[in-house]
């Protein structure tokens, strides 16, 4: 498996906060079948995680890939940020102060759950605008999202892609989440799935269980798109693979 989305990178943001932890989680994230790992700090959260991309950041991330070679964790790691969405995202883009998914035209993008939909609407159109492709981060959390799922439908006439967490797959954020988040993999919408882990004990990056259940309740060829074909469109800066709409109900 590819995941595009996981807070690994030690003591910037509320993901591991020492490099112990990262290591622990890239062990778990070996182990339950990931091959590469894209490093995604929170970036540009108003008030919050700035992370703003500098020599700081370079230098974690060389030196957690460098540990986890030197440990012998057979797990490839690649540069991403999970960026907030704010009006001036795409100018701190041109200024070079956000990296996108392993420096191809996608930006892993976040929102505030009770966001304004069409705040987040003209925030897309920014990025598309300057040639970046959003990769909408967890639309199946965003309340908005949950009320009227043709939000998403709109994202992606626009030509952003969906990513979805692991945890909303399995059950981890309630029954609402859930029922959203397959309601987006039978729609056809849903373009990857990913960890968003913040540590080795709760919220991790161990993807079995959610790659299974997919296998089960949709295809291994649905499983294989979700967890691997499209995560690797991604990070070789490449065309995703669509999905297929599926008549029968989830449950
Ligand atoms: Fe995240």
């Amino acid at each position: 498996m590819i995941d595009i989305h996981c807070h690994i990178l030690p003591g910037l943001d509320d993901g591991a906060e020492d490099l112990d932890t990262s290591l622990e989680m890239a062990a778990l994230a070996a182990e339950s079948g990931t091959r590469i790992l894209v490093a995604t700090p929170h970036c540009n959260i108003p008030n919050e995680y700035m992370n703003y991309l500098d020599e700081h950041i370079t230098q974690t991330f060389l030196g957690l890939q460098q540990a986890i070679q030197q440990e012998g964790i057979p797990l490839q790691l690649a540069m991403g940020m999970e960026a907030f969405g704010t009006d001036d995202l795409p100018l701190l883009l041109r200024m070079g102060k956000v990296a996108t998914l392993n420096n191809t035209h996608y930006l892993l993008v976040e929102f505030y759950f009770g966001d304004d939909p069409d705040r987040v609407q003209m925030v897309l159109e920014g990025l598309l605008e300057e040639g970046v492709i959003p990769v909408v981060a967890h639309p199946e959390r965003y309340e908005y999202v949950r009320r009227d799922p043709e939000l998403a439908v709109d994202w992606k006439s626009m030509g952003c892609l969906l990513q979805v967490n692991k945890g909303s797959v399995v059950g981890s954020f309630g029954r609402d989440v859930q029922d959203t988040v397959h309601y987006l993999i039978q729609q056809g919408l849903a373009d990857a799935v990913a960890s968003d882990a913040h540590s080795p004990y709760q919220r991790t990056p161990f993807m079995e269980e959610a790659y299974e259940m997919v296998c089960d309740l949709y295809s291994v060829q649905e499983a294989q798109r979700l967890f691997w074909d499209n995560p690797a469109c991604i990070l070789r800066d490449e065309p995703a693979l669509p999905g297929r709409q599926r008549r029968r109900d989830w449950r």
